[in-house]
């Protein structure tokens, strides 16, 4: 398997300072910033869009930025985010018109492009696509909130995720977002996921750094 990515969401940070949240979990050991981006259309709740991306890039966050979109339409959001420093931009399905022309957008842009997957969409949307993608993210919840559960039968999906990825000989990442703790990473690991969305598990945390260590020493266990 790659390298652990830990990927923690700025959605449970304080937002009233978030350039230093962000400075904080990366000092804690964290690899990329997970950027939650929602409309209140495509999910029920509204976040923060590419004006925010751009300033953490100007408060001088080097870190990949992560931008996970959960909003409908895709296609015209996404120059804004390359713009404002998005290093990976991945989208659901069921909120672009076209998959295809999509994915090769982010790429025109110079982002890496991922496919989101929520917890009932099949895995055979990635069976004509998945050549151009760079990451596949597994929702483990129902998007549009952080701190739920997570939902039990994602394990079996990203062991039929990671057959696919594994058969295509390419290194795509297999992210999962969504009720990701230090006590069930393990398990979420071990069924073939390499990169970890974690919100409420570590924002919530009074110490980022343990919390970090402890998720990575159960993945690498
Ligand atoms: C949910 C978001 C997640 C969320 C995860 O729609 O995509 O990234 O912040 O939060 P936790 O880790 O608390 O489930
Ligand atoms: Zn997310």
């Amino acid at each position: 398997m790659s390298d652990c990515i830990i990927a923690p969401s700025i959605l449970s940070a304080n937002f009233a300072k978030l350039g230093e949240e962000v400075d904080n979990v990366i000092a804690a050991g964290a690899d990329w910033v997970h950027f939650d981006v929602m409309d209140n259309h495509y999910v029920p709740n509204l976040t923060i869009g590419p004006m925010v991306c751009q300033a953490l890039r100007k408060h001088g966050v080097t870190a990949p930025i992560d931008v996970h979109l959960m909003v409908s339409p895709v296609d015209r959001i996404v120059p804004d985010f390359a713009e404002a420093g998005a290093s990976i931009i991945s989208f659901h399905p069921e909120a672009s018109q076209h998959v295809h022309r999509t994915i090769q957008l982010i790429k025109s842009h110079g982002c890496k492009a991922g496919l989101v997957l929520n917890p009932a969409t099949p895995v055979d949307v990635l069976d004509w696509v998945l050549d151009d993608l760079d990451m596949v993210l597994l929702m483990s919840v129902n998007p549009g909130f952080g701190g739920q559960a997570f939902i039990p039968s994602t394990l079996e999906k990203l062991r039929r995720v990671r057959e696919k990825i594994d058969a295509s000989g390419r290194a795509i990442r297999l992210e999962i977002d969504g009720g990701v703790k230090a006590d069930n990473i393990a398990d979420i690991a071990a069924a073939g996921a390499d990169t970890f969305v974690a919100g409420s598990a570590i924002f919530n945390a009074p110490d980022y750094a343990e919390v970090i260590g402890l998720m990575r020493k159960a993945v690498a266990a």
